[in-house]
């Protein structure tokens, strides 16, 4: 029906728009080939310790919709999602801004900072132009995680620092996930208790450690 028709046209003008706004190229750097992988982004001016760099702007989908869209059993790990809290997640890979290409490093120049519902890129160090920059992407460890998932988000950042890997691996697992990314598939430790608060001695606390043990 052609009332329809017209109604869809001028939808599809409001979603464009919305998007073109979105994806405002920042004069700070520019997307190249990276040493570290694939694309990423180089500085073309220096950059001020503390200055914003860019937004990173994406799709916002939840969770469930990123695991829907993305299969962690493809082989390679390569994703444009950024978490942005517990309800949504950003899906660079549609209506992205190049901040989608800042690759990780373990030793960065860059950090990202929520601030009311906006992603924003930020220098941590002074940058010079042809730097390429990186922020810690700290993927969060699953405690089932074995050695292919360590081997699996492998890092490649070159620096000094580098902790072998994308993701936090908890202090316990150091040593383990550093095998691991050996190539040897040591077992792995239990996972320590969590120490619970020691609590002041009172009549109760009392009462309670005199009571009989079932
Ligand atoms: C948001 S993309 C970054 C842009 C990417 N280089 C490209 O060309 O599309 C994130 C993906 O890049 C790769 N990546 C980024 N930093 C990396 C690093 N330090 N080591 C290995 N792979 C990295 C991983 O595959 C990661 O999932
Ligand atoms: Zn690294």
């Amino acid at each position: 029906m052609p009332a329809k028709t017209v109604r869809k046209k001028s939808a599809k003008k409001v979603v464009k728009k919305v998007a073109k706004k979105a994806i405002k190229k920042s004069t700070l750097y520019e997307v190249r080939r990276s040493r570290i992988q694939g694309r990423g982004g180089f500085a073309i001016k220096p950059i001020r310790k503390g200055q914003k760099v860019d937004e990173y702007v994406g799709e916002p989908i939840s969770h469930d919709e990123a695991d829907r869209r993305y299969d962690d059993n493809d082989g390679r790990h390569h994703t444009f999602l950024f978490v942005l809290d517990d309800d949504i997640v950003l899906d660079a890979r549609y209506g992205g801004s190049d901040a989608r290409f800042l690759n990780h490093s373990c030793d960065p120049n860059c950090e990202t900072e929520i601030d009311n519902g906006h992603i924003w890129i930020k220098a941590i160090k002074s940058i010079q132009p042809e730097t390429e920059l990186t922020y810690d992407y700290r993927f969060e460890w699953q405690d089932n995680y074995e050695p292919e998932d360590i081997r699996y988000y492998a890092c490649r950042c070159g620096t000094k620092k580098c902790r072998g890997t994308i993701l936090m691996v908890p202090r316990y697992l150091k040593e383990t996930a550093r095998k691991w990314l050996a190539g040897d598939d040591v077992k792995k430790p239990r996972k320590p208790r969590k120490k619970t608060a020691v609590k002041k001695k009172s009549a109760t606390s009392k009462k309670r450690r005199t009571a009989p043990r079932r």
